[in-house]
């Protein structure tokens, strides 16, 4: 019997190698439709036109200042491209969640980061061109003119959806007086600075991927068949905001209960559906709702749960990796589970380490879906029968858990066999492509000047 309620309340979350093909086959016709000018608005993928059309060549120069908001971390940098290398220096500094879900005090505060770090530095009075990376979706108008569609993962700051970031950080720098110092050249997503980043060192990356607080992709699309965009000639990266992926209830039959339960909680309610599978933000809170499940059917902990098994968002994804951490053996398993005060047994330590397994095994099998469409859409794109391609990856998922990313590449090879992909992490982050995608521009204008 408790085999069969075991059963019942996980086998949802196992997805079988047709379920991932059909999800495969559903993004893809969901990119197809989002890169219609037409059909664009029945898409749940934005498939977001970035103007960004060249990766890399390696012919870069300069000095620019660059900002990475909406990862874990806010950094501001300062980044020197020279012939040799590129050197970085850069400061995180904290957004206190006030700020991020405030009303109106964000961009001064992203002024007052950037003014110190300028002080630090001895920076003041330079005015260099800023590459800016802002990991949220936005309508480009150009390369320094990007409409900011809606706030994701915590973010919530009022009265900046619909409005130019690029601006909303000039009137910041008007208001602290130092609005000459500013001189903003690109805005990019994070997914575009990592290919930037990588592309810099791989000629092949043509693909950014964000697996961290939330998740993310963009690809080089042939402009031909970007019908959002005017013009047929080259190619352009395409932001397609594949956390939103299911939003319009394409993929609604693979949620489970659980995955409903934490939607319903977070500040975005049936929005960024796909990323609520995947992305680093939410894998805990899954397990948390799984294991109440659990104990709630007296499978686990025999029924006894705890006060703080209760907290929301009381397992952050670290405690998926370090669960799931090969050689930690299961009396250490127990022991941070007694630390949640939950009186674990040696069968409990299993079936935990068990249900975190399920949890972030699907959400790579997912990724790899997602990857797979994109790869063999690039491959369709430009008429080959085989294709070599790098993906410039970022994110704290991607990198500490100890098999997520071994589980996407393994999947991945399976649902695009045609495809050669080799995964390339990004070391520095992507303030580094934004300062990139700056420098492109930088030397594009001295030469039309
Ligand atoms: C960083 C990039 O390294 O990774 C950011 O510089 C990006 O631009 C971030 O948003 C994503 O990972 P996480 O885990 O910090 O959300
Ligand atoms: C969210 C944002 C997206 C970003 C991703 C990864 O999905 O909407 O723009 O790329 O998180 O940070």
């Amino acid at each position: 019997a408790q085999q069969k309620k075991m059963q019942q309340l996980l086998g949802p979350l196992q997805l079988s190698h047709t379920d991932l093909q059909r999800v495969q086959a559903l993004m893809m016709q969901e990119m197809e439709r989002g890169l219609d000018k037409e059909r664009n608005a029945e898409s749940s993928l934005r498939m977001l036109p970035t103007y960004v059309c060249h990766t890399p060549d390696g012919t870069e120069r300069g000095e620019f200042l660059a900002l990475d908001l909406g990862g874990t971390n806010f950094r501001v940098l300062a980044v020197n491209v020279s012939q040799e290398n590129i050197d970085m220096s850069s400061k995180i500094y904290a957004i206190p969640t006030a700020i991020m879900q405030g009303t109106g005090e964000l961009f001064d505060h992203i002024m007052d980061c950037i003014i110190d770090f300028q002080h630090e530095k001895q920076m003041r009075g330079q005015a260099l061109p800023l590459g800016f990376t802002f990991s949220f979706p936005c309508q480009q108008l150009g390369l320094d003119k990007a409409v900011l569609l809606n706030w994701t993962k915590g973010f919530n700051a009022s009265d900046c959806e619909g409005r130019d970031v690029v601006q909303l950080l000039r009137d910041a720098a008007q208001r602290k007086r130092v609005g000459k110092a500013l001189k903003v050249v690109a805005v990019v997503n994070d997914t575009v600075g990592t290919m930037m980043a990588c592309g810099y060192h791989d000629p092949k990356c043509e693909i950014g991927l964000i697996v961290g607080t939330g998740t993310n992709t963009c690809y080089m699309e042939e402009m031909a068949k970007v019908g959002t965009v005017e013009g047929d000639q080259g190619r352009m990266c395409i932001n397609m905001e594949w956390g939103a992926f299911g939003d319009n209830g394409c993929i609604d039959s693979y949620f489970t209960n659980f995955d409903r339960q934490v939607d319903e909680k977070t500040i975005n309610v049936g929005k960024q559906r796909f990323e609520k599978l995947i992305s680093g933000m939410y894998l805990g809170e899954i397990v948390r709702h799984i294991l109440l499940a659990l104990v709630e059917e007296e499978v686990l902990l025999r029924g006894k749960s705890s006060q703080k098994l209760k907290n929301r968002n009381l397992l952050q994804t670290k405690f998926l990796s370090t669960i799931e951490a090969p050689g930690l053996s299961l009396l250490q398993v127990q022991a941070i589970l007694r630390d949640l005060d939950l009186d674990a047994n040696y069968e409990d330590s299993v079936l935990v380490r068990e249900v975190c397994q399920i949890v972030s095994r699907r959400a790579a099998h997912l990724c790899a879906a997602g990857m797979a469409a994109v790869v063999e859409k690039m491959r369709e794109s430009r008429g080959l029968e085989q294709f070599t391609v790098t993906v410039g990856v970022d994110g704290t998922l991607y990198k500490m858990h100890p098999y997520f990313s071994q589980n996407l590449h393994k999947m991945l090879k399976d649902l695009a066999p045609r495809c050669n992909v080799t995964f390339m992490q990004s070391e520095d982050g992507s303030g580094k492509g934004a300062a990139l995608v700056a420098a492109v521009h930088s030397r594009q204008s001295n030469q039309s000047s």
